[in-house]
């Protein structure tokens, strides 16, 4: 076995304290999704948007979130497996690089990210983010949205995510529900002879569609996963 890509959601940042999408309590629980995550909502209500997203990167940022267990052991595989380990998340958090990991792509945007909507050009953002903010490529106002990919938009890195996918030979995905595509459809892009693993806290719609499953909290599921990998002991 030599090349492991791993796709993961929001249920492996859950027991770090960002709420997951789907799950009850649910982060859109008091929001149409529509209205925060769509390039029709952030025209009709910007503000609501600048400010959805400034809370969930303020949380992001406090004391209350860290990086837990399963992000260190994924971390830890790309160090210490003989062999290529790619990480694709759909999560806009930045807890795999703080993990360890750093063979990452972030398919649906970073958080921590602004973007320039005239030139496309992206921005480390760490504060807050609005309708004044200035972006260094068109220095004026008004240019700079969430780095966010949203319903109806591309999302990044689709030719290398095809390319990992095609000649991995162990797809690993972790918490996540199977319910957006293209993330969903990943699993039947692999190799024929390629072994597949699911980690969830329960049975997705697309279970059936791997070949292993690992049940439990992300956290004792992908260490127990990380070091049957590296002790040679997956079956
Ligand atoms: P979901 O909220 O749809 O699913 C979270 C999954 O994590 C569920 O299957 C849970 O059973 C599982 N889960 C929850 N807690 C867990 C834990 N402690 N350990 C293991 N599994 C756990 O989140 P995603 O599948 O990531 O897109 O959602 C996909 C996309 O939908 C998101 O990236 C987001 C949203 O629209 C954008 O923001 C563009």
């Amino acid at each position: 076995m030599k090349n492991i890509v791993i796709l993961t959601g929001a249920g492996i940042s859950a027991e770090s304290g960002i709420r997951t999408f789907r799950d009850q309590n649910g982060l859109w629980e008091n929001h149409d999704i529509y209205e925060v995550a769509s390039p029709e909502g952030f025209h009709s209500k910007p503000d609501l948007v600048f400010e959805f997203y400034n809370q969930r990167r303020t949380q992001l940022l406090s004391s209350e979130v860290r990086e837990n267990l399963a992000h260190h052991a994924l971390g830890r595989l790309e160090k210490e497996f003989d062999g290529d380990v790619h990480l694709i998340t759909q999560n806009v958090d930045d807890l795999h690089e703080r993990g360890g990991s750093t063979n990452i792509l972030h398919m649906h945007g970073e958080l921590l990210k602004a973007k320039c909507q005239r030139t496309q050009k992206s921005y480390e953002w760490t504060g807050i983010l609005n309708d004044q903010s200035i972006c260094d490529c068109c220095q004026s106002k008004g240019n700079l949205r969430p780095d966010i990919v949203w319903f109806g938009e591309n999302v990044y890195h689709m030719d290398k995510i095809q390319n990992l996918l095609f000649k991995c030979d162990l797809f690993i995905s972790v918490g996540t529900s199977g319910q957006v595509y293209p993330a969903a459809q990943f699993v039947s892009w692999i190799p024929n002879n390629a072994l597949s693993i699911e980690v969830n806290l329960e049975k997705t719609q697309i279970s059936n569609l791997f070949d292993k499953h690992y049940l439990g909290e992300a956290t004792k599921a992908v260490s127990n996963l990380v070091n049957d990998i590296l002790n040679g002991e997956l079956q």
